[in-house]
C-alpha cells in the first residue's frame, strides 16, 4: 500500500532541507505518493492568506504532512503562523509534539566534558492549548492606556491525555519522567496540571516521576542533563526547553519533532524545529538532520516502522562520520549531507 504524504515545504530553508529528506525517504524503497502544497508566505501575498479555506479537504486521504518551515519577514509571524502551524495543530487537535532531543555521535555538542549519551530526553510537548490557546485580545489601541491580554488555558482533558502519553513513553523508555511547571507564581492552570499528573503517577508504578519548576530544569538540562529521560511540559514551556534541548544536540539544524494525537487523530505533522532561517534561505547551506529525523518520526508513524530504524541508522552514520554542515562543524552543503544520508542508506542495503 502506497502512503500518501502532504509535502508543505513552506518558507526560507523549508523547501531546501525537504528535498533531502523526501529523497531519502524515496531511497528507503517504501511507496510514497507526495503531495506538494503550495502554502506558505509567497502564497499569502497572491491569496490574502497563509493556506486555502478548504485546507483540511485538501489533507483528506494523507495521513502525514511533511513540513519545512513557516515564516518570512515580509508577513508578520503571528499573522503567517496563526495562519498556519497554529492553525493546523489546533485545528486538528495534534495535542502532542514529540520533540526528541539526544546528542547523535560525532555531533559536537556545546557541553564541556559531555558526549553523545550524555544526553538523550524525549520532550513532550502540550501543543493546542496553554499559553498558545490563542485566547486573548487587545483594546484601546494606540492610547496610553492600550491592553493586551494573552490568556494561558489548562483543561483537565488536555493535560491529562498529554500526560498520561509521557507516561507511556517514559514507560517504554528508562522510566524517568518530568513534568515541569511553574506551580509556585502561576497559581491555577499549573496547578491543575501539577494535579492530574500526580492522579496519573499511581497509574504507572514503573516510572519514577518527579515535579520541577521549569526555570530550575533549564539549569539542570545544563548541569546534568543525564539525569532526565522524558519531559512533559506546557506548549510554551517546552517550546523553550526544546530550543535549548535542541542546542544541546548539536544546533536548531539537528531537532526534529512530530505533532501527533495518538489514538485520536490518524494524520501528523513533522517538521524539524529549526523554522525558516531567512539568514541562510537560498545558500544551499541549511543543516538536512532535523528534516531527515522528522521523517524518520512521520515513517514511525505511518507503521514503517523498519524504514524508519534504517534511516535513523543512516542519519546517525552521517553525523557520525560526515560531511557535515557548517553549524554541526562541517563545510558541506545541504545537498552534500542529503546525498551522504542516500548513499549510506545503499552501503547497509548492500550489506544485507
Ligand atoms: C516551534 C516554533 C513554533 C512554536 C512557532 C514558529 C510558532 O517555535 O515549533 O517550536 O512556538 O510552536
Ligand atoms: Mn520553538
Amino acid at each position: 500500500m502506497s502512503h500518501r504524504v502532504a509535502v508543505l515545504a513552506g518558507d526560507g530553508v523549508g523547501p531546501e532541507v525537504v528535498a533531502e529528506a523526501r529523497r531519502a525517504v524515496d531511497a528507503l524503497g517504501i511507496a510514497v505518493e507526495w503531495a506538494e502544497l503550495p502554502w506558505g508566505s509567497a502564497w499569502y501575498h497572491e491569496h490574502g492568506r497563509m493556506m486555502p479555506e478548504d485546507w483540511a479537504e485538501q489533507l483528506s486521504g494523507c495521513r502525514a504532512v511533511l513540513l519545512g518551515a513557516i515564516g518570512d519577514p515580509s508577513v508578520p509571524d503571528h499573522v503567517s503562523l496563526w495562519g498556519s502551524i497554529l492553525e493546523l495543530r489546533q485545528r486538528l487537535d495534534l495535542w502532542a509534539n514529540l520533540r526528541p532531543c539526544r546528542l547523535l555521535p560525532g555531533v559536537p555538542g556545546p557541553l564541556a566534558g559531555r558526549e553523545a549519551g550524555d544526553f538523550d530526553v524525549l520532550f513532550v510537548r502540550e501543543n493546542t492549548e496553554g499559553e498558545y490557546a490563542g485566547v486573548g485580545g487587545r483594546s484601546h489601541r494606540g492610547l496610553p492606556g492600550e491592553v493586551g491580554v494573552e490568556v494561558s488555558v489548562f483543561t483537565r482533558a488536555g493535560c491529562e491525555r498529554v500526560i498520561r502519553l509521557a507516561f507511556e513513553c517514559a514507560a517504554q523508555r528508562r522510566g524517568i519522567l518530568t513534568s515541569a511547571t511553574k506551580s509556585n507564581a502561576s497559581r491555577f492552570g499549573y496547578v491543575l496540571w501539577d494535579e492530574v499528573a500526580a492522579g496519573i503517577a499511581g497509574e504507572f508504578p514503573s516510572v519514577r516521576y518527579e515535579r520541577v519548576l521549569v526555570d530550575a530544569l533549564a539549569a539542570r538540562m545544563v548541569r546534568s542533563p543525564d539525569s532526565l529521560d522524558v519531559v512533559v511540559a506546557s506548549n510554551l514551556f517546552a517550546d523553550i526547553l526544546t530550543d535549548l534541548g535542541a542546542a544541546l544536540q548539536g544546533g536548531m539544524g539537528m531537532a526534529a519533532s512530530a505533532n501527533v494525537a495518538p489514538g485520536t487523530s490518524e494524520i501528523g505533522i513533522f517538521e524539524p524545529v529549526h523554522g525558516s532561517a531567512p539568514d541562510i534561505a537560498g545558500q544551499g547551506i541549511a543543516n538536512p538532520a532535523g528534516a531527515i529525523w522528522s521523517a524518520v518520526l512521520m515513517l514511525e508513524h505511518l507503521g514503517e516502522a523498519d524504514a524508519a530504524a534504517r534511516l535513523l541508522h543512516a542519519l546517525e552514520d552521517v553525523c557520525r562520520d560526515g560531511p557535515r554542515t557548517r553549524d554541526a562543524g562541517g563545510t558541506a552543503t545541504t545537498v552534500e549531507v542529503g546525498d551522504a544520508v542516500v548513499a549510506a542508506l545503499a552501503t547497509a542495503q548492500a550489506a544485507t
